[in-house]
């Protein structure tokens, strides 16, 4: 028998929400953790008994892989705050690095060749494994497309370690995806906002395993 990995979701906002509720849909047990204990606590009443509210140190000593569905730049408070608990942990990184600009759209806050995957890969804690994962889509299709028939969507990722690949791909599998890996952490710039294989920057919608082979 195997047993899958323990998913912690850290930030409850738009596209924390869509992946536990997802997660849970996929039959999977979460741990679910916000700024506010009582935003946790409120989500799992809505998913039942599958869903554990925890403070965010608990979901991260908890679980195997956590996904930190903040905001860029709190990705890295969460960082310095939890170093010594993420060791060993695989960090599921979904951040697109923007901030609304002056003419009611979003601009990119880092270099225009860099990635926020490269960036935070750069400043992980030492001992944790991150992934880029879980931001290619905008939150609405990443709820209205999950388990999707009669073929699946696909949710791109890029890993510098292939020994996580397997508990990624059955986590987004879980979640009611395909999972089509991009490559490296340094591909990541192009499943990030504005890149060629998101849905807000050339790709410009959800595609299934065939449509997003032939874009690799
Ligand atoms: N929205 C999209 O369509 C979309 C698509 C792709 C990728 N992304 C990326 O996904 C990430 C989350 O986006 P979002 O739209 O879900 O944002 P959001 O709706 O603003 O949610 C952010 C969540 O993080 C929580 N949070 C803030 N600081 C925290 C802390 N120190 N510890 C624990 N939780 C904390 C917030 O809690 P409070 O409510 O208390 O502030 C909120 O629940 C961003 O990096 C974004 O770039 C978003």
């Amino acid at each position: 028998m195997t047993t899958k990995s323990k998913v912690a979701i850290i930030g409850l906002g738009n596209i924390g929400k869509t992946i536990a509720q997802n997660t849970v849909k996929g039959n999977r047990p979460v741990y679910i953790a916000s700024r506010k204990k009582e935003d946790a606590t409120a989500l799992a009443q809505e998913l039942g008994n599958l869903a554990t509210p925890s403070d965010t140190a608990d979901a991260i000593k908890n679980a195997d892989i956590i996904v930190l569905s903040v905001w860029f730049n709190t990705i890295q408070e969460l960082f310095e705050k939890y170093g010594t608990e993420l060791a060993g942990k695989i960090i599921i990184d979904p951040s697109n690095p923007i901030a609304p600009d002056e003419n009611g759209g979003f601009k990119k806050i880092i270099g225009e060749k860099e990635s926020a995957g490269q960036l935070n890969a750069a400043i992980l804690p030492k001992g944790a494994t991150l992934v880029k994962a879980f931001g290619t889509l905008g939150a609405g299709s990443l709820a209205a497309a999950a388990y999707q028939h009669p073929e699946k969507s696909v949710l791109f990722y890029a890993s510098d370690d292939a020994t996580v690949d397997n508990s990624i791909e059955e986590f987004i599998l879980d979640n009611g995806f395909d999972a089509v890996k991009v490559g490296g952490l340094d591909q990541s710039i192009r499943i990030e906002v504005f890149g060629d294989l998101h849905e807000f920057g050339a790709l410009g919608k959800t595609v299934t395993v065939s449509e997003a082979k032939s874009k690799i």
